[in-house]
């Protein structure tokens, strides 16, 4: 088949690509963190702890299915694989076993802050090459931050 012709100019694709390609790999790892500290917690917040991370589960999914279907869009490829996403990801390893309410809750928030700086400098990246794709690293963003903002207040 033909490889995917997207609107961009070369360099406005690699940036843009860039960008999505990074988002990916956090959105990907960010659902994989959710889901062990989902399954591993224990605490007197457990009921409250254990949903609330399935809701960042839920937000990380769609979103990677998002950024990913954009970046092919523009003909990116997106690269979502196991390998690829262990040896990229800047997110915090959770360590094995239990883990208590309340280190989730900071682990989480720190996580967040740290997805979301990633994010600002990729919206501010995106802002020339494509406006299309920042649209959508914005909508993310405010969706994270929001998460950002009910971790923090549990803590
Ligand atoms: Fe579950």
């Amino acid at each position: 088949m033909a490889a995917i012709k997207g609107p961009l100019s070369e360099s406005a694709q690699k940036v843009t690509g860039q960008a999505l390609q990074g988002a990916l790999v956090d959105l990907v790892d960010l659902s994989l963190f959710a889901k062990q500290a989902h399954w591993n917690l224990t605490g007197r917040n457990f009921k409250v702890v254990h949903e609330h991370l399935d809701e960042i589960v839920d937000l990380a999914r769609q979103s990677m299915d998002d950024v990913a279907e954009r970046a092919i869009a523009i003909g990116v490829n997106p690269d979502g694989r196991a390998r690829t996403v262990a040896d990229r990801s800047e997110i915090p390893q959770l360590e094995a076993g239990y883990l208590e309410d309340d280190k989730v809750v900071a682990a989480v928030t720190d996580a967040l802050a740290q997805i979301i700086a990633r994010f600002r400098e990729r919206i501010a990246a995106t802002d020339e090459p494509d406006p299309v794709s920042q649209d959508l690293l914005i909508g993310i963003s405010a969706e994270l931050e929001k998460q950002h903002w009910m971790f923090q207040a549990q803590s």
